[in-house]
């Protein structure tokens, strides 16, 4: 008995006071739970013994009743371990693997009628997700989360990629500061959003891109958001801990949950190789599998359209040049038209050329539709039906058109962020998409939320994003999404939603300052590891005073890496953004964005480092073809390529698209060369990237002309 007593006094001394640890499946990781004296939560992480994040504090706190976050017993312990592999519809590689282990410790308040709360870890061998659950109980049915209270307490003043902490935008170019240095009001380009709501000072956005002064690289995001708020991080700029800032609604709450439920997962992937970041897919293994039965009609897709050329100003989205637009009265026959519109029918069908003759499948068309006029900036409800084109633009003929030529048109809609009008007439909207033939659709929120005083990061936007994934997958319809609440895997879950933009993306080299040379060093780092993105490269002209002599914007890159971001800036729909008349002056370019595939079976990082440079080869779907993209920031570099990854003994045919010996991003950005050689798995490549540059190459089974015609590299 007495044995027994003491035994039972270990077990709970261990519970309560030592806590609890697991180590990841290779031991690489290991995550410690513990309550401190008073109940409060707290986890540590480590990785090859050096600290990640230090005691960190967990909990919630809820309206009119007592907070989840002190005063706990460790009520419960359980542990096990998942290994399975399974195959995305599409992705960057062709199985995953999902190998973690599990702790999940129930807690329980004894003052407060032992009402419990679960965590649960999971510990992968590339990182840490971890979330709060609440079964139902008799004390806790539906409450209303005012503050979420979890810590990232990181053990130094690390360097820090990051963009302000904001509920409504995203479309910010990146500070690389130290921890101690962030200023959401003095990053760079804090003024190019157009609706923005910095939250405070100290407040920066997730996926959070972090390296440690001996080299780990850390990134703190989240997994499978839905029916939440996004998290924000408040930086103590003086200890290094993070801590969690959730979206608020129009009342300051921040979630509306009922129970059974659980939040988000909290992510923290790391390792000890920048390479080892992008490689993981721990943030897609913590979504739940895809929730869509027949999948047949999801296709991974390059596309051209109407785009382009809106931003950069030689047509336009409006028909005609007035304001003050009444949707229900305006009679749009007698309205004088303004000579610019873009989306004529005409127009269109050069686009549907140029597609079937170079093999894209999809032409997106935007401002077809009527409502464009007051489009921006007037808060308004009724802003666009979704389904009366403009009326030079003929739906039925176009469909037609499309049709004849093997192509597919794009639909457009911009809801202006008047998303209670969209919510009112999407199901009108998707059945006018399916009577005319498209089954992909890109959506838009540029402006101020309606329901006013929401925002896009809020609980209500998170839901209704997640509504129009389940409502186009009913129209078996894919999705591209334009400002949403940046993504957290659910591609996964959801895989008719192909990608969404979320960041700042190429259209702002077209008008503003522009995205810096690094831009696109950064984001697979950050925005990327939440989901695919729709970031539209491919603009070959780059100095936009092509069109007008008085412009001065530009696109920060040479042509050579606008055809790299095809491989480095992963998403299975890709546009080729530039005019098909600016292609067809450089067609032996264009040639690359023709070929390079958007699914993948397998992905490898060969060189990276956030901010400076990245080299990735993929392997096409089904197929022995490798395409390789380089890109280096503002600072010239030779990239060293190996093709150790190739089938050995085989010969394959190598293209090159490179900068040339002069190019540079800003002075000489469109001098290109291409070379072919022959080249195996023992090849490897020494490339020089330009200033701003880089290279796309692609490889594929020699032909024994090639072999014949061509000597090794
Ligand atoms: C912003 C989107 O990012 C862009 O692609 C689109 O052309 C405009 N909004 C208009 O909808
Ligand atoms: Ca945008």
């Amino acid at each position: 008995m007495k044995r027994e007593l003491l035994i039972l006094f270990f077990w709970l001394f261990s519970l309560n006071v030592c806590g609890q640890s697991i180590q990841s499946p290779n031991g690489n990781l290991s995550l410690s739970f513990a309550l401190t004296t008073e109940g409060e939560p707290t986890y540590r992480l480590s990785f090859k013994e050096k600290a990640v994040a230090q005691e960190s504090k967990l909990g919630i706190e809820v309206k009119a009743q007592p907070a989840f976050t002190k005063g706990f017993t460790v009520a419960k312990v359980d542990t096990s371990q998942v290994d399975e592999t399974w195959e995305p519809i599409w992705g960057e590689v062709k199985r995953i693997r999902n190998h973690y282990r599990e702790l999940t410790v129930t807690l329980q308040q004894p003052a407060h009628k032992n009402r419990r709360m679960v965590i649960r870890f999971r510990l992968f061998d590339d990182g840490l997700g971890f979330r709060y659950e609440f079964s139902e109980q008799s004390e806790l049915k539906y409450f209303i989360v005012s503050d979420e209270k979890t810590e990232f307490n990181l053990t130094g003043d690390h360097k820090t990629f990051w963009i302000p902490g904001d509920y409504d935008a995203n479309e910010y170019a990146y500070s690389t500061t130290k921890l101690s240095e962030v200023d959401a009001y003095r990053g760079k380009s804090t003024q190019d959003p157009a609706v923005r709501t910095v939250i405070a000072e100290n407040a920066v956005q997730t996926p959070l891109m972090l390296k440690t002064a001996d080299n780990l690289y850390i990134n703190i995001h989240e997994a499978g958001l839905v029916n939440y708020p996004a998290m924000h991080l408040l930086v103590d700029r003086a200890s290094f801990n993070l801590s969690s800032h959730l979206a608020p609604d129009a009342l300051g709450n921040k979630a509306y949950l009922q129970t059974p439920c659980h939040t988000p997962w909290r992510t923290i992937v790391v390792g000890d190789r920048a390479a080892d970041i992008l490689a993981s897919k721990l943030i897609l293994n913590l979504n739940e599998p895809s929730k869509i039965q027949d999948t047949s009609y999801i296709k991974p897709q390059k596309y051209v359209g109407i785009w382009w050329e809106l931003h950069v100003g030689t047509s336009s989205w409006n028909y005609a040049d007035v304001s003050n637009i009444k949707l229900a009265e305006i009679n749009w026959a007698t309205v004088k038209p303004n000579g610019k519109h873009g989306a004529t029918t005409e127009n269109t069908k050069r686009y549907i050329d140029f597609a079937s003759r170079h093999g894209f499948s999809g032409v997106l068309v935007e401002g077809w539709n009527v409502g464009w006029e007051d489009w921006f900036d007037r808060w308004k409800e009724e802003v666009f039906d979704f389904v009366t084109p403009y009326p030079d633009f003929d739906v039925i003929e176009l469909q037609k058109y499309a049709a004849g030529r093997g192509v597919k048109l794009i639909m457009h809609h911009e809801t202006s962020a008047s998303v209670t009008n969209y919510e009112r007439r999407m199901d009108e909207a998707f059945r006018f998409m399916k009577q005319h033939g498209y089954d992909a659709v890109k959506t838009g929120y540029v402006g101020k939320i309606i329901p006013r005083a929401e925002f896009h990061d809020g609980q209500w936007m998170v839901n209704h994003y997640v509504r129009v994934a389940e409502k186009t997958a009913r129209y078996q319809i894919m999705v591209v999404s334009h400002e949403p609440v940046r993504p957290t895997g659910l591609h996964r879950t959801y895989p008719n939603w192909l990608a969404c933009e979320a960041a700042r993306g190429n259209e702002y080299n077209a008008w503003s300052e522009g995205n810096p040379p690094e831009h696109e060093t950064i984001l697979p780092f950050t925005r990327l590891m939440g989901g695919p993105m729709d970031y539209t490269p491919g603009i070959f002209q780059i100095k936009l005073d092509y069109y007008e002599p008085n412009k001065k914007e530009q696109v920060h890159t040479t042509l050579a890496k606008q055809l790299a971001l095809y491989v480095t800036l992963y998403s299975p729909i890709q546009m080729a953004a530039d005019l098909p008349e600016n292609y067809e002056r450089f067609m032996n370019a264009f040639q690359f964005i023709k070929d390079v595939a958007v699914d993948w079976d397998d992905t490898r990082i060969l060189e990276a480092e956030p901010g400076d440079y990245l080299t990735i080869a993929r392997k096409a779907k089904n197929k022995d073809e490798w395409h390789i993209g380089a890109i280096t920031d503002e600072n010239a570099r030779i990239s060293e390529i190996s093709l150790s990854y190739l089938t050995p003994k085989r010969w394959y045919m190598g293209t090159l698209y490179s900068d040339a010996a002069d190019a540079h991003w800003e002075g000489n950005p469109m001098a290109y060369q291409i070379r072919n050689f022959l080249v195996n798995n023992q090849t490897r490549l020494k490339v020089r990237l330009a200033s701003g540059g880089g290279a796309a190459i692609s490889l594929k089974p020699a032909s024994s002309e090639d072999t014949r015609r061509l000597k090794p590299y």
